[in-house]
């Protein structure tokens, strides 16, 4: 099963989050969605993925999903978003995500995040505040 993860970042914890579930996936191609935006059509999983500020996931990632809507209701999806703060995932996943892809994703889930402007500095530990646990569980369900 071909996986496409497309995803928006700004200091790089859910570009780190693409990489590890493209490890853990066998046919999987990795997207940054300011770079380039895929023909979704080869895949048949998609996996959509933006960091949070303000409560907001990413625009580039939230205009895809207005954008894509009934493609995305035909393929299995998973979205996941990277914040710091645990206490408002709940409230940020349920404002930022159409109810009926909601209904129909695999999965959807917070991969935590980087504290507010202290994303790790480079040859440092790039993975501080992610759960990566979380990751391989998620990318199970891709298998
Ligand atoms: C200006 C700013 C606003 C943020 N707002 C939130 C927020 O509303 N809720 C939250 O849980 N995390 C918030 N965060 C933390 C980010 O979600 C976290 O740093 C995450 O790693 C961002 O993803 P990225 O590293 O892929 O850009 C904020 C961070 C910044 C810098």
């Amino acid at each position: 099963m071909a996986t496409l993860v497309l995803y928006a970042t700004k200091s790089g914890a859910t570009e780190q989050c693409a990489r590890i579930i493209s490890e853990e996936l066998s046919d999987c191609t990795i997207c940054n969605i300011d770079i380039n935006k895929p023909d979704i059509t080869a895949f048949d999983n998609i996996i959509l993925g933006a960091g949070v500020r303000d409560g907001k996931i990413y625009k580039p990632i939230r205009d895809f999903i207005k954008k894509n809507q009934n493609d995305l209701l035909n393929k299995s999806m998973g979205y996941y978003i990277c914040n710091e703060k645990p206490k408002k995932t709940e409230e940020i996943i349920e404002a930022n995500f159409p109810e009926e892809l909601k209904k129909a994703a695999v999965c959807i889930e917070s991969f935590g995040g980087y504290k507010a402007y202290a994303a790790p500095k480079e040859g440092t530990d790039q993975l501080k505040g992610i759960f990566v646990d979380r990751i391989k569980t998620f990318s199970e369900k891709f298998k």
